[in-house]
């Protein structure tokens, strides 16, 4: 089953009334960067730059629920932040706990359903403990589902898919023929989800740094100089501005 469809917005402000009438993205992917350089501008440790990008997660989270957004995936741990002085990785392991105590009870009662894609068995088992509960707890919600891309790497969700692939071809599931986009598709992890329509970097770098390298051929990319602590629904919506603009031809003329 592929979830990410959802009927229309919910509008809790005045603000968002002006959403009701734009072609939204039902899946937005965010690559959150820039909380270092927010924490150095202010003579802070990087830990406080993160603690800041956590917080304004939790704002782009309600952002996107309210706007009616079917479906969001954050970019929050890539398989090359292990690189990062040990004790940064240590901050960045627990702020998912941190998270899901102060926002769970909210997340539940908006009806999130909250997914993870990414290597988690790698993660501290403190971490797996976290995902595990957090994946328990909204199981069963139907709203806004919101994945995190925690130990994920676009590149290694492909050779992993690659890998299922032969192994569903020797044991005679699938014959080589069989192969088309669909059947890689299939068999990465972000199999339940419709391909992000738009993905979002803060901070002034353009790339997409290994997220959804398969999923996003035809995304929207939408730049901002905005270091993500400073990210505010102001700039979601501009973001969902600009996309409401964009004419997708996925290759055809029209
Ligand atoms: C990139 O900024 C940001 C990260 C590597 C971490 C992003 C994580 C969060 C915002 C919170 C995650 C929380 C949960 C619950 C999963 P950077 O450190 O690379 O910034 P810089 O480029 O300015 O140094």
């Amino acid at each position: 089953m592929q979830w990410g469809f959802r009927s229309r917005p919910r509008l809790r402000s005045e603000e968002l009334e002006q959403v009701a009438d734009w072609n939204l993205p039902q899946h937005l992917g965010i690559i959150m960067d820039g909380n270092g350089r927010w924490a150095k501008r202010r003579g802070l440790p990087r830990m406080a730059g993160h603690h800041a990008g956590m917080n304004a997660m939790k704002e782009a989270i309600r952002a996107c629920d309210d706007c009616g957004i079917s479906c969001v995936t954050l970019y929050a741990f890539s398989t090359e932040n292990w690189k990062r002085p040990e004790n940064e990785v240590e901050y960045l392991m627990k702020l998912p706990d941190q998270f899901f105590r102060s926002e769970m009870d909210e997340l539940v009662q908006r009806g999130v359903r909250l997914k993870f894609i990414g290597e988690t068995h790698r993660l501290p088992t403190y971490t797996q403990e976290t995902v595990r509960l957090s994946l328990e707890r909204t199981a069963h919600n139907t709203g806004m589902i919101v994945t995190f891309a925690l130990n994920y790497g676009g590149r290694r969700d492909i050779v992993e898919a690659t890998k299922r692939l032969l192994q569903d071809v020797e044991q005679g599931l699938l014959s080589v023929d069989d192969i088309d986009e669909s059947a890689i598709a299939a068999r990465l992890s972000t199999r339940e989800l419709v391909d992000p329509d738009l993905i979002i970097r803060t901070s002034g770098e353009l790339r997409l740094s290994n997220f959804l390298v398969w999923q996003s051929a035809y995304s929207e990319l939408w730049f901002t100089d905005t270091l993500w602590p400073d990210f505010t629904k102001s700039d979601l919506l501009a973001a969902l501005h600009a996309f409401h603009h964009r004419k997708r031809r996925f290759g055809d003329v029209k």
